[in-house]
């Protein structure tokens, strides 16, 4: 065989930006980006958040001013959550997030997607997502999916677009979706973290939150209801039986320690996946790039670039807000 022609050239396709271009097969855009807020009752000022460069702790006042600049940043799909002064163990208003919810949908209208997060655990004086048993040694399911439903419809009364439980019990989707709908409310999404990890990479979220496991109870963790890292079995059955009961759009949460996982359920199971790019995966990159040891803007974009390579068809991040910015600098 005629060597000249039997030497393939894979560079030929590499040599420009012009030839890159045309050839990509996957783009992160920022129309699939969706924002993080954290609205917190009782303070007076929006406070940093450690590791969250560009996330901020919000008053009422200051998630409004937050949301109207990142429309101008082209960021109009909201993630929200509610951070309540009040920490109980049952017996819960989630009239605060109802609040700021209504507070969105009055200023912008449908200018902005608002999905909210769903869980108990920056509610509960334990920090676990949800009602302890007597004993206080183990969450108990179906007080804790009654009282999630409840939230879930209250939030979507107040105008949410979306609902997104993040808490991890069996059968809170059917619960969801039945009581939006006796409530006529059938165009609201579910959006189910269905694919939810037992993660390490949850810290700086759980300051923003409030919501770190906090004692007065024998639970240490959330092991007994997030997934075990190393059952990704467990996220199949858990993401078949999330849709099943109806959820719209499965997640698979964190993003990059759990690609594979990604990209095998994104294949298996036809629905709109998201990917949550978490806390401590931000993190990681903007600590990494202070100290000079990465571009943070282009890490950030190769992250989201493996999500879309993967499957997913949207992606919660920290750096939505940015990627307009960042998405420019790419060549
Ligand atoms: C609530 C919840 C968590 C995150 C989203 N919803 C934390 C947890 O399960 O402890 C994590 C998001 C992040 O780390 O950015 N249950």
């Amino acid at each position: 065989m005629d060597s000249k022609r039997s030497q393939l050239s894979l560079r030929r396709l590499r040599q420009n930006p012009a030839i890159r271009e045309l050839v990509r097969e996957h783009c992160v855009t920022v129309e699939q980006l969706i924002q993080p807020y954290f609205v917190v009752d009782g303070i007076s000022k929006r406070e940093a958040i450690p590791g969250l460069t560009g996330t901020w702790r919000d008053t009422p006042d200051s998630l409004l001013k937050q949301i109207e600049a990142d429309l101008e940043a082209g960021v109009r799909k909201v993630l929200l959550f509610g951070v309540p002064s009040e920490k109980k163990t049952s017996g819960f208003s989630h009239s605060f997030t109802s609040k700021q919810i209504a507070a969105i949908k009055k200023r912008f209208g449908s200018d902005v997607f608002v999905s909210v997060d769903v869980c108990l655990c920056s509610a509960t004086s334990h920090g676990q997502c949800g009602i302890l048993t007597a004993e206080g040694d183990h969450v108990e399911n179906a007080s804790t999916v009654a009282e999630l439903a409840r939230a879930a419809t209250e939030y979507a009364q107040a105008g949410a677009d979306c609902v997104a439980p993040s808490d991890m019990m069996d059968g809170r989707i059917a619960a969801i979706r039945a009581s939006l709908d006796n409530a006529g409310l059938d165009g609201t999404l579910v959006m189910s973290y269905s694919a939810k990890f037992h993660s390490k990479f949850y810290g700086p979220f759980r300051v923003a939150a409030d919501s770190a496991p906090k004692g007065g109870t024998s639970l240490k963790d959330r092991a007994t209801y997030q997934i075990d890292p190393g059952s990704p079995r467990d996220a199949l059955a858990s993401s078949l039986r999330d849709a099943e009961e109806g959820a719209d759009i499965l997640m698979v949460k964190p993003g990059l320690p759990y690609l594979d996982v990604l990209a095998d359920l994104s294949r298996q199971i036809r629905k709109p996946w998201a990917v949550y790019e978490v806390s401590g995966e931000f993190a990681a990159i903007e600590l990494m790039a202070q100290q000079g040891l990465i571009h943070g803007p282009a890490a950030h974009l190769e992250s989201w670039t493996a999500f879309v390579r993967a499957g997913a068809s949207m992606i919660v991040t920290y750096g939505a807000r940015s990627a307009k910015t960042w998405l420019e600098l790419k060549s």
